[in-house]
């Protein structure tokens, strides 16, 4: 008997939701984290607001949501963790995975004559992971990059802790940039404040995680989502009735070309994947969770929906009250942690704790929902995978995962405690980084993140094949994937000569398309661009 069949015969049967509505929660706060709130505002301040926003929303559309499709559907074909979605659909290697593992390894030994050591070791445990599992190697990497991204996540959902507790005591009542500056450096190179943080942080993920799908992270994200809308909803209030709020809305809203880069719009797509949790098994974790009933087209459209506005709506809230105090918008990461106090300080008078409680408490819940969805992947697996019981998985997850984030919060600034380790990365992957958290975001959105979502849209693409994928797909979804595209677009859905039309274009081909050649190719371009391989006059 197969692992998959002896696994499926030795667990019960699987949790599910409880509604579309949970699933979609869920997944949308999985999506909305910090990303929403603290990258896309100051990478948009950083690239020319309007028009980045354009390219963000058509990589949005373009990618991001075809490669979302895939990932709920292979998981809720195969209603398994990563691994084992992979594994269920490919079981072994084929001559097809281990011509790919010899071109691999020629990559990496290339790499390895070139010096670039540790990109030639990865090439090459990559092509012998390939050699001999096959496809289940794209799996692996799916557990191993949100337990990459979580060990940093944790330090920043710390910090959003302890703004939010500081806020709360009237902590945060600076006015210069030098005082926001020195706050930010206590709470971030204060080991044992950060640290404690972190461990708090990650202390909430694993609590909810413990409780399961349904009486965890279901019921936490029905409560938290809809408070997380309605701080926003606040904030953006707050910022659009102040004196010259409108220069922050046309910054965001109007799109001038002329200060586009080609950059930008690899940033962009760089963004649209880390923004809506895809390619790292996160989306194939909670799909493996859904029953057959559920609509996924409309889920996934609903989800990417949902996480694109509230990037809007974090513009919204920022950018005005920016504009509004006069000061500058190209802040970089500091946007969030050190401007967004004193503005809230100028714009509140006796108030602004209140506001900076209300902002950070927001950053907080968008980091937690994010940070259990991560979490839940290493789990999923220990749980598929190794038939532990939920409750000590999470508990081994969350150690595990914490102890590796403790050594990203204490090099946050400060590489001398962790010399050894420091000596040992440089030489093998060159180039001076700056600390481990620095390393663990540079490797896991610039490499793990596009390769793997490379991987999810080829193998649906072309092993397990659209036309398998597109039957999963009309599961619950009737027969919306095979709407004629046009037909839709034109208010004709119901129309049947519309419908019948010879040259048909449906929503199922046309994603399709889309996960066969265009989200590959841009993917492709995007990698090598950001590892530096492809230069596309910059
Ligand atoms: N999408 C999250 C954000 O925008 O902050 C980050 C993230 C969460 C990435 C969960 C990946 C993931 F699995």
């Amino acid at each position: 008997m197969s692992s998959n069949g002896k696994l499926a015969r030795e667990q019960g049967p699987r949790e599910q939701w409880g509604g579309s509505l949970g699933f979609v929660l869920a997944a949308a706060g999985s999506a909305v984290g910090l990303g929403n709130i603290w990258r896309f505002p100051y990478i948009t301040g950083e690239n020319g607001g309007g028009a980045f926003v354009l390219v963000y929303l058509i990589c949005v559309l373009l990618i991001g949501l075809p490669i979302m499709i895939c990932e709920i559907s292979l998981g809720r074909f195969a209603q398994r963790d990563p691994v084992g979605s992979f594994a269920k659909i490919a079981p072994g290697p084929t001559i097809g995975t281990r011509m790919l593992a010899m071109i691999l390894f020629l990559a990496g030994i290339l790499m390895l004559i070139f010096a670039r050591v540790g990109l030639g070791l990865v090439f090459l445990a990559a092509s012998v992971s390939f050699f001999f599992h096959g496809w289940r190697t794209v799996g692996y990497l799916c557990i191993l990059t949100p337990f990459v991204i979580l060990a940093y996540y944790g330090t920043v959902g710390g910090w959003t802790i302890t703004y939010f507790l500081k806020g709360v005591f009237q902590g945060l009542n600076f006015s210069t940039p030098q005082e926001a500056d020195a706050t930010f450096r206590q709470i971030a190179d204060t080991p044992k404040i950060a640290v404690t943080a972190q461990v708090g942080f990650m202390l909430l993920c694993g609590l909810t995680v413990r409780f399961g799908v349904r009486n965890g992270i279901e019921l936490v994200s029905k409560f938290l989502l809809p408070l997380l809308f309605l701080l926003l909803i606040i904030l953006i209030v707050r910022g659009v009735t102040l004196p010259n709020a409108s220069g922050g809305v046309n910054f965001l809203l109007s799109p001038d070309f002329s200060k586009l880069s080609t950059g930008g719009v690899l940033l962009a797509m760089g963004h649209a994947f880390y923004s809506l949790s895809i390619g790292m098994g996160a989306l194939i974790t909670y799909g493996s969770y859904l029953d057959s009933k559920k609509n996924i087209f409309a889920s996934g459209l609903m989800i990417v929906l949902l996480d694109t506005v509230v990037a809007i709506m974090a513009g919204l809230a920022i950018f005005p009250a920016v504009f509004s105090v006069g000061m500058p918008i190209d802040q970089g990461p500091d946007l969030v942690f050190q401007i967004m106090p004193i503005i809230f300080n100028s714009i509140g008078g006796s108030f602004g704790w209140f506001w900076s409680s209300v902002f950070f408490l927001l950053l907080a819940i968008a980091a937690l929902t994010s940070g259990i969805s991560l979490l839940e992947v290493t789990v999923c697996c220990l749980v598929d995978h190794f038939r532990m019981k939920r409750r000590s998985a999470t508990f081994w997850a969350t150690l595990v995962i914490t102890a590796v984030g403790v050594l990203c919060t204490i090099s946050h600034n400060d590489w001398s405690s962790l010399e050894t380790l420091r000596q040992w990365i440089t030489q093998l992957f060159g180039g001076a980084r700056n600390s481990m958290f620095d390393l663990a975001d540079k490797v896991s959105s610039s490499y793990m993140l596009p390769i793997s979502g490379l991987g999810i849209s080829l193998f649906v693409g072309w092993v397990w094949g659209t036309s398998a994928a597109v039957r999963e797909l009309r599961r619950g979804a009737g027969p919306l994937p095979d709407v004629n595209f046009f037909a839709l677009l034109a208010g004709l859905k119901d129309d049947p000569i519309a419908q019948a039309g010879t040259h048909t274009f449906t929503l199922g081909m046309i994603w399709g398309i889309f996960v066969r050649f265009i989200a590959p190719i841009g993917i492709v371009i995007v990698f090598l661009h950001s590892v530096g391989w492809l230069d596309i006059g910059l």
